[in-house]
């Protein structure tokens, strides 16, 4: 399989974030009121399709949560998660009715493990959610529904519910790895598979939300789309339960760098990106890894000599984004001990200091011995040798 053997029906994907329900029940990342506020509305901001914006049954905090943040959408159409049961979908409807544009998320676990837990029989469940997803619809126009564990699912069970709930009203169906278990080729067939043979699949949208426990949530994403899934769920960052779920920073930046071979569009404001990344690590506590895709601390920083001087001389031949584009101001060049001669006239320039070459040897021979003493030398340590060298000391 590769990513450009189908022909979409359209080339846009939504974004669907998740951030503020998936992302926050992730053990220790609860966010109070405010914060949620402020990371709903940079999500609006910056272009998200939708917004998960909680669980309205889970707490009294989830349920204000998300009708405040319903009360104050502007572009986003606002989503709340419910289970498989008339009350969680009421409670879910009174939060999100508020909103320009609201949707209700129900959900229930088809695979054979997740069954097993409320001990219904596949023909109960079956019932079960064609009731559901009827009495949502009965509230609202715009009802996800998702099979949890659907990758788990026997595939007679899954095509045989999500005719089910197509049948009943749902206008988006979304499929769950829920726990990361599948791989890039089997998540494009699935979504093939569903649309080619489900009745009425191709009046819906299908989705895709995937949990990164292998570390392949970005290419399960991306291959979903390319089997046809036209919504991606993912979060900022990548927050979320165990390893995370797909993180918005990189399906986004991908379809937009590969776009070569990903012809699928999505309406974020990708310069957007660095500022919601840093407040959502700030607000949730997750501190983003240095080498995270996108948005961590080194994505675009460069320290070894060689890299540094292509760098100096051509941006493309160690990146392939802009900096600016993730709303980045510029490269980082780290001054460290594989950092050479190039790299520390630049770095003197930048700070507004001439030296003649002599100079400049001196003060590089000093530099390397500070850089085999300190992991970083920073501006100051770098001026300090300036001074050093221009007193003749
Ligand atoms: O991972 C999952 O299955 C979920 C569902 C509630 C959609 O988060
Ligand atoms: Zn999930």
């Amino acid at each position: 399989m590769t990513v450009s053997d189908t022909s979409p029906a359209n080339d846009r994907v939504v974004i669907f974030d998740t951030t503020l329900r998936d992302g926050e029940q992730s053990p220790g990342a609860t966010m109070t009121h405010a914060e949620k506020l402020e990371i709903a509305e940079l999500l609006d901001d910056m272009g998200v399709d939708i917004i998960e914006a909680g669980f309205p049954i889970a707490s009294e905090g989830d349920f204000r949560a998300v009708s405040e943040i319903a009360q104050r959408s502007k572009d986003s159409v606002i989503c709340g998660l419910a289970r498989a049961q008339y009350a969680d979908i009421d409670r879910c409807w009174e939060a999100v009715k508020h909103a320009k544009q609201p949707r209700i998320h129900t959900f229930i676990g088809t695979s054979p493990l997740h069954r097993a837990i409320p001990n219904l029989t596949q023909d109960e469940m079956a019932e079960r959610i064609h009731d559901t997803v009827t009495h949502a619809r009965n509230l609202c126009d715009n009802v996800q529904w998702s099979p949890m564990d659907a990758t788990r699912t026997e595939w007679d069970y899954l095509a045989r519910v999500v005719e089910i709930a197509i049948k009943a009203g749902a206008t988006t169906i979304n499929i769950p790895d829920t726990v990361g278990y599948t791989a890039p080729v089997e998540s494009a067939d699935l979504i093939r598979r569903l649309i080619a043979e489900v009745p009425g699949a191709d009046e819906v949208i299908f989705a895709t939300h995937c949990h990164n426990d292998l570390g392949m949530a970005t290419a399960n994403s991306l291959a979903a789309v390319a089997g046809g899934a036209r919504q991606i769920e993912c979060t900022i960052n990548g927050l979320g339960e165990r390893a995370g779920n797909t993180a918005l920073e990189e399906v986004v930046m991908a379809l937009k760098v590969r776009s070569d071979i990903m012809p699928w569009h999505t309406r974020v404001d990708t310069k957007k990106i660095m500022h919601i990344s840093r407040r959502v690590a700030t607000v949730s506590g997750f501190a983003v890894q240095f080498n995270k895709a996108i948005v961590g601390k080194n994505a675009f920083a460069h320290e070894s000599g060689i890299h540094q001087d292509g760098m100096l001389k051509n941006a493309e031949t160690f990146e392939i984004m802009r900096p600016e584009d993730v709303g980045l101001s510029a490269t980082n060049l780290v001054m460290g001990k594989h950092s050479g001669r190039a790299a520390l006239r630049d770095k003197l320039r930048q700070m507004g200091v001439e030296v003649g070459d002599n100079q400049l040897k001196d003060i590089f021979v000093r530099f390397k011995e500070l850089a085999d003493r300190k992991k970083e030398v920073y501006d100051d340590d770098i001026l300090a040798l300036v001074t050093a060298t221009t007193e003749g000391a």
